[in-house]
């Protein structure tokens, strides 16, 4: 019987991803292979974070679109996993009949395809910007069909779930989508073509499981659709509103708007470090400075066509609140941005410290303590809630339990 499950991690950052699996059960996900590369920079601070803490296997500095064919179909691979950004997936078909379908140069998504063609993993776990389901605005959902299409094509199946990290226990109010991908050849996709679409989003399903949803659609928001199976033809004239949670198998599309089980999040004030140096609380410029920014206003601007435009935005509260838990960190963190948290502690602001971030996203204290400190926040503006991928994870090792056990064994195993 196999023991381990190889594991690829691409734009693997400073490796939530991995921190996350290994989190679970690190006897089991072994990574093999990982890339993080960012663009145009000489110092690389996210990659030397993630070789700090990973010894193990083998890591990549390399842009991943110079990355050859070859190094894929070498990599004997069970589960690739990645944060990939949100771009423009659209397509076109190739002047020339042995090219096929082209996609944009230096769009990432192609570079997943890519490992998949060459290596076939079993499973593919990835997160992104839940915009990546609206996208772009002319052309609704069109980005997201041209990737469940390039799934279906590979002969994955795949499931979707729009995740806030605080209804699932967690301490910061992060929604970001992820998308769970397997081989329809394998049992656990056998097992669970006996339910029905509605079934495996509301209970049976891969984020159903680890995940709870209660059994009915927000608003009644529940929708089918069946891809085209020309990719071009997705690209150029497919649009669609994909709800929260869905499911595709063969280029049918099932969505719901999902309501979550709620469980107990953890409040901001309860990650807070108790002592702080002082660098970390305001100037009372700065306590100016960001009393403007937090607050209502509304600026006449000169758009670049040259005419004049109202622009206004709320107000937000001074500080954030202790008793909930934390709004989404942004990479901007480290910087004198409305979005920045400022807390307020016996009557005096400050920053989040490094710390608190990484306990925002549920890393263990100083896991980049080996890098500057702005890169620091940065890198976890990046990054996303690792204890989401632990549970996650557990799901995956339950499914790959199944794998390894005979057809009697799985039917007694279910029932
Ligand atoms: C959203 S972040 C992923 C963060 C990661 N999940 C973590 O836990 O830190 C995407 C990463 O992809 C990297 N990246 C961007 N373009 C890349 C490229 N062409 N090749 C390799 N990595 C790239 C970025 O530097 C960034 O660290």
């Amino acid at each position: 019987m196999k023991q381990t499950i190889n594991v690829v991690e691409l734009f693997a950052g400073v490796g939530g991803f991995r921190l996350g699996l290994e989190k679970a059960n690190k006897q089991l996900f072994k990574t093999v292979w990982a890339n993080q590369w960012e663009p145009s920079k000489k110092v690389q601070h996210a990659f030397d974070c993630y070789t700090h803490n990973f010894k193990e296997g083998y890591a990549s500095n390399e842009d991943i679109t110079s990355v050859p064919d070859e190094t894929f179909q070498n990599l004997n691979i069970d589960l690739l996993v990645g944060g990939f950004p949100c771009q423009d997936y659209s397509v076109a078909r190739s002047l020339s009949k042995e090219e096929g379908i082209k996609g944009k140069k230096g769009v990432l998504f192609w570079d997943i395809k890519r490992v998949l063609e060459n290596s076939h993993p079993k499973y593919v776990l990835l997160e992104n910007v839940d915009r990546l389901l609206k996208s772009p605005s002319k052309q609704r959902g069109r980005d997201f069909a041209v990737m469940l299409a390039t799934f279906r094509d590979l002969n994955y199946i795949v499931e979707w779930r729009v995740i806030n990290a605080a209804e699932y226990g967690h301490a910061q109010r992060r929604r970001r989508v992820f998308i769970f991908a397997y081989k329809e050849n394998l049992d656990f996709a056998k097992k669970q073509s006996v339910h029905s679409q509605d079934e495996l989003i509301y209970e049976k399903g891969f984020f159903a499981q680890t995940f709870p949803v209660q059994r009915e659609a927000y608003k009644n928001r529940r929708m089918s659709v069946t891809l085209p199976e020309d990719i071009v033809d997705i690209s150029d004239n497919f649009s669609f509103e994909f709800h929260l949670a869905g499911r595709m198998e063969k280029g049918n599309v099932h969505t719901i708007h999902t309501i979550p089980q709620l469980q107990r999040a953890i409040p901001l004030g309860e990650i807070l470090e108790n002592e702080v140096d002082e660098k970390y609380y305001l100037t009372e410029a700065q306590i100016e400075k960001f009393a403007y920014l937090r607050g209502p206003k509304k600026i006449e601007r000169t758009s670049a066509d040259g005419h004049k435009y109202i622009f206004s935005e709320g107000g937000m509260s001074p500080v954030d609140d202790l008793a909930l838990p934390g709004r989404t960190m942004l990479t901007s963190e480290a910087s004198v941005n409305r979005s920045t948290h400022i807390v307020e502690i016996d009557g005096r602001k400050r920053f989040l410290t490094p710390v608190e971030c990484e306990r925002l996203n549920s890393f263990p204290d100083n896991w980049t303590a080996n890098i500057p400190e702005r890169m620091r926040y940065f890198t976890m503006g990046n990054a996303l809630v690792v204890n989401l991928v632990k549970d996650m994870a557990k799901t995956i090792e339950k499914i790959e339990s199944l794998e390894q056990v005979t057809d009697t064994q799985l039917e007694l195993h279910l029932n």
